[in-house]
């Protein structure tokens, strides 16, 4: 009961602390996020121009697949910077989607 107490007086001061502080906002923190994410940015790209000859029902490489991709990262920058027959082989992607590929494996091709 005692400790119930003690909580519950707890979290009404952090509440009105809050509220006194109204006035005094801190200031907002500016990250600069550099690091290349596989979910947001590495598989749409994946998916918009590889999957359509390298998905799960193959007889490619499954790119669209983690593990595989992962596994096959130094190929993958090798074909798509024209080192090899260049990838896709509609031609290569944009410098910019080059490079954001690069920079993830470069950054240990995370599931991030
Ligand atoms: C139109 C179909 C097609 C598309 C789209 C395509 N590929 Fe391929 N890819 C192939 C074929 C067919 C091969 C096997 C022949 C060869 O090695 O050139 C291949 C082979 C590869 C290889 C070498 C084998 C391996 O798995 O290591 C890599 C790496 C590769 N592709 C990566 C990619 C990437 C990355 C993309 C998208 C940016 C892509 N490909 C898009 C058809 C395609």
């Amino acid at each position: 009961m005692k400790k119930t107490l003690l909580l519950i007086s707890v979290v009404a001061s952090l509440f009105t602390s809050c509220l006194s502080d109204k006035g005094d906002l801190p200031k907002p923190i500016v990250l600069s996020d550099t690091t290349v994410h596989y979910n947001w940015t590495i598989k749409p790209i994946i998916f918009n121009n590889c999957a359509s000859c390298h998905g799960s029902a193959g007889p490619q490489s499954d790119l669209t697949n983690f593990t595989t991709l992962q596994a096959d990262t130094t190929n993958v920058v090798l074909r798509i910077t024209g080192q090899g027959a260049i990838m896709p082989q509609s031609g290569p992607l944009s410098s910019g989607d080059i490079g954001l590929i690069k920079t993830w494996v470069k950054q240990g091709a995370l599931p991030n």
